[in-house]
């Protein structure tokens, strides 16, 4: 079947892949409210194109952290990437490389910072878990920096692991041919398997549930490579972020994988946008699907956003080749809405060329 949008893979993945596997990837936390939620908010959202506009040559291009990127659309963090394809990270990596925009490695992939190197230059984050042990977190970092990694993303939403019923109904466990690379050698690479998600029990295990706003300062003292604060979702704790040193926000919820019931990140964006007062730019991950949601979210304020889900079942369908397919995708969907609303460059994406439903109660057409 020809694929024509980055929906489709999710079919293809639940079919291709074990159905611990799957589940994994696809939940969210307890009612998964929020999971509905963060694709459902994008369609509150209409345009308010601009006609007659020269949208003959459009440029999508932009800067991230003063990294010249192809896009605005950039890898989300995903943990364990080989359990959806052998190539796992290897093969994200590479897509995001060929694509010209950035990836986040996750502290829990199957592949280390150093294997993720070894496949060529890229752009690439490193997203951090914070253990209690910090000389783990220490050596970690410096590995990362080492690698070649250009940012830190500290993901704050964390301190405990959502509760994911389908995890615990399958005695969720990495499986036993993998191992969480980066820490491999410290004897932390292996999950048990526990009568509830061993994903949770590792992290009660192992991640420091009294991390706080000061560990944002240590972690400045441990490392020169800017922080991007992952998991902000109010105005008060955006104002914090700036104040603690943190280079950007990630406007995230985690892909509705921790508390259920936050809002849509597309729907916080402006809070926290406005409290950043353009002194850090803001990100915005969570249900971005199409090419409109990414303009979406750059009316609102955006700098640029990460996908997740899309990329781990196009991995699991396609490997390489299906994580291109679907920046390509995003791309080519992004550059025709931009064309359709005439904008030519992200600097005219404006807040007029949106309305909300939170701007004008009922905006949607009544039946
Ligand atoms: C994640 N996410 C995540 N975040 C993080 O900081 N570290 C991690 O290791 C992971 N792992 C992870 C695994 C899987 C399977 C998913 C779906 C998500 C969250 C991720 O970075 C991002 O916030 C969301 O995935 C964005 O939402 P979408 O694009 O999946 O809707
Ligand atoms: C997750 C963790 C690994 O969401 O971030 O599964």
């Amino acid at each position: 079947m020809e694929i024509t949008n980055v929906s489709e893979y999710e079919a293809i993945a639940k079919q291709k892949l074990p159905k611990m596997v799957y589940d994994y990837y696809a939940s969210g936390a307890e009612d998964q409210w929020t999971l509905k939620e963060n694709q459902h908010a994008f369609s509150r959202i209409l345009f308010r194109p601009r006609i007659l506009i020269d949208v003959s040559k459009i440029d999508l291009r932009t800067t991230v952290l003063g990294f010249n990127i192809s896009m605005p659309i950039m890898i989300a963090p995903t943990a364990m990437q080989k359990m959806a394809h052998p190539e796992g990270e290897y093969a994200t990596a590479r897509a995001a490389a060929a694509a010209d925009t950035i990836m986040t490695l996750s502290s829990w992939a199957t592949s280390s910072v150093e294997e993720v190197a070894s496949t060529g230059p890229g752009i690439r984050f490193f997203q951090l878990y914070v253990y209690k042990d910090r000389s783990v977190v220490t050596q970690l970092v410096r590995r990362a920096e080492r690698a070649g990694f250009k940012a830190i993303v500290l993901t704050v939403d964390t301190p405990r692991l959502g509760r994911r019923e389908a995890d615990i109904k399958n005695r969720f466990v990495l499986p036993p041919h993998l191992t969480l690379k980066n820490f491999e050698d410290l004897d932390l690479g292996k999950m048990d398997k526990t009568n509830d998600s061993g994903l949770a029990s590792y992290v009660a295990g192992q991640t420091d549930q009294s991390l706080s706003w000061k560990d944002v300062k240590w972690l400045q003292t441990i490392t020169k490579l800017p922080i991007l604060v992952k998991g902000v979702i109010t105005g008060e704790d955006a104002q914090l972020a700036v104040q603690y040193g943190a280079a950007g926000i990630i406007v995230s919820n985690h892909g509705a994988r921790q508390l259920d019931y936050v809002p849509a990140t597309i729907m916080a964006l402006e809070e926290v946008v406005k409290a950043a007062q353009g002194r850090i730019p803001v990100f915005l991950d969570g249900g971005v699907r199409r090419g409109t949601d990414v303009f979406k979210a750059l009316a609102l304020g955006a700098s640029g956003v990460f996908i997740g889900r899309p990329v781990v079942f196009s991995l699991a369908a396609d490997g390489e080749a299906g994580v291109r397919k679907v920046l390509q995708m995003l791309h080519d969907e992004f550059e025709l809405t931009m064309a359709l609303s005439g904008c030519r460059s992200l600097k005219e994406i404006t807040r007029d060329h949106i309305v909300t439903e939170w701007d004008r109660p009922r905006i949607a057409p009544r039946l």
